[in-house]
């Protein structure tokens, strides 16, 4: 009996020890991290934020966007930040990113605000979470408190970039477990998906999926490719009617079979979301509550925090 309670007990010890790095639990972050060393930083990212969507509608889905795949990659860490250097390869040019990834340059503007106002205080990747937020918020869409305390990788890898993002070919059962690995449940990644409610994508990824596939409106179809060779090329098309709108279009575009990727069809395919699909297609409070809940469990995948990594000068290089 005791050898059985010890056995259970070590399995659990080492369940916890193998997949305490990537639970959302362990997560030491609080909203109010800077409330005495930068009680100014919510106000100045939302004004350059204001600033850059006013100026381009696109950056809020740019931004969103980066935040997304620096929590994948490692953690949210601000690694997708890191410039390449002759003696470092950092995650920009690694396939999901390269030439595809943007809004560099509004972090940047956004840290050098935040530097003139709290020095050497505020990490790249909270400001990068607080930005995605505030994005969001500023194409119509719902908020969410963040959570901060997040520190800044002083490492980067182009491979786990390569291996840790969820192509636009995958399938449902690819996309579940690319979530499930991170902790995130298949309903955290239907919610997820409606990012792609705002935003564009480029020809080269929805290329095949209007030439060869079966589960896509005709009308749609022909639509798209007006502006994408079966070659295919970089130009870009709206994921909905109302790429600058944070909104429920994008499952309504799902259940019109007008998915734009591979991927986002998936969702609707006679599979494990369709249910879920229809319920956010026609009930836009219960996707802002989910997107809310799943971006606030998203931000909080393994989080450098206390004297691991270091609060960076400079986004694009370590200290
Ligand atoms: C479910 C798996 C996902 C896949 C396969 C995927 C894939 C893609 C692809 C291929 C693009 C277009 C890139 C290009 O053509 O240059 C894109 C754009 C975008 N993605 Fe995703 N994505 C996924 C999930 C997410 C999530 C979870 C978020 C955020 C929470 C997100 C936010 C965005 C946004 C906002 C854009 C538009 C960016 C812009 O216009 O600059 N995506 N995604
Ligand atoms: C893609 O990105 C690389 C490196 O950033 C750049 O040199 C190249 O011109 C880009 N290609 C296109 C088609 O934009
Ligand atoms: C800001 O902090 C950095 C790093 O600690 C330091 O090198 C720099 O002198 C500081 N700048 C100001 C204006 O205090
Ligand atoms: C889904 O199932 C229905 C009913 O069996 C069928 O008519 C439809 O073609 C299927 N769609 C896909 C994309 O498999």
């Amino acid at each position: 009996m005791a050898s059985v309670l010890s056995f259970f007990a070590t399995t659990t010890v080492l369940a916890l020890f193998i997949f305490g790095c990537c639970s959302t639990a362990n997560a030491q972050l609080s909203p109010t991290f800077y409330s005495k060393t930068c009680p100014n930083l919510l106000t100045v990212v939302r004004t350059a934020m204001n600033q850059a969507v006013t100026k381009e509608r696109r950056m809020g889905a740019s931004i969103l966007r980066l935040f997304f795949h620096d929590c994948f990659v490692n953690g949210c860490d601000a690694s997708i930040l890191l410039d390449d250097t002759a003696s470092f390869t950092g995650e920009k040019n690694a396939f999901p990113n390269r030439n595809s990834t943007r809004g560099f340059e509004v972090i940047d503007t956004i840290k050098t605000r935040v530097e003139a106002a709290c020095n050497a205080t505020v990490s790249c990747a909270d400001i990068l979470a607080l930005a995605a937020r505030d994005g969001v918020v500023l194409l119509g869409g719902t908020s969410w408190t963040v959570p901060l305390g997040r520190r800044d990788a002083r490492t980067a890898s182009q491979s786990d970039a390569n291996n840790q993002l969820p192509p636009p070919t995958a399938d449902l059962a690819a996309l579940i477990s690319t979530f499930s690995a991170k902790g995130l449940s298949a309903q955290d990644m239907t919610a997820l998906s409606g990012a792609h409610t705002i935003g564009q994508a480029q020809c080269s990824s929805f290329a095949n999926r209007i030439y060869n596939e079966a589960n896509i409106d005709p009308s749609f179809a022909t639509t798209r490719k007006a502006s994408c060779p079966a070659t295919s090329n970089t130009n870009l098309a709206p994921f909905d009617t109302t790429p600058n709108s944070f909104d429920n279009d994008y499952y309504k575009a799902l259940v019109g079979r007008r998915g734009l990727l591979h991927s986002d069809q998936q969702l609707f395919n006679n599979g494990t979301q369709d249910a879920l699909v229809r319920t956010y297609s026609t009930n836009v409070a219960a996707f802002n509550r989910d997107f809310a809940a799943a971006m606030v469990k998203m931000s909080q995948i393994s989080p450098l925090t206390g004297t691991k990594g270091e609060i960076r000068s400079n986004c694009r290089l370590v200290n």
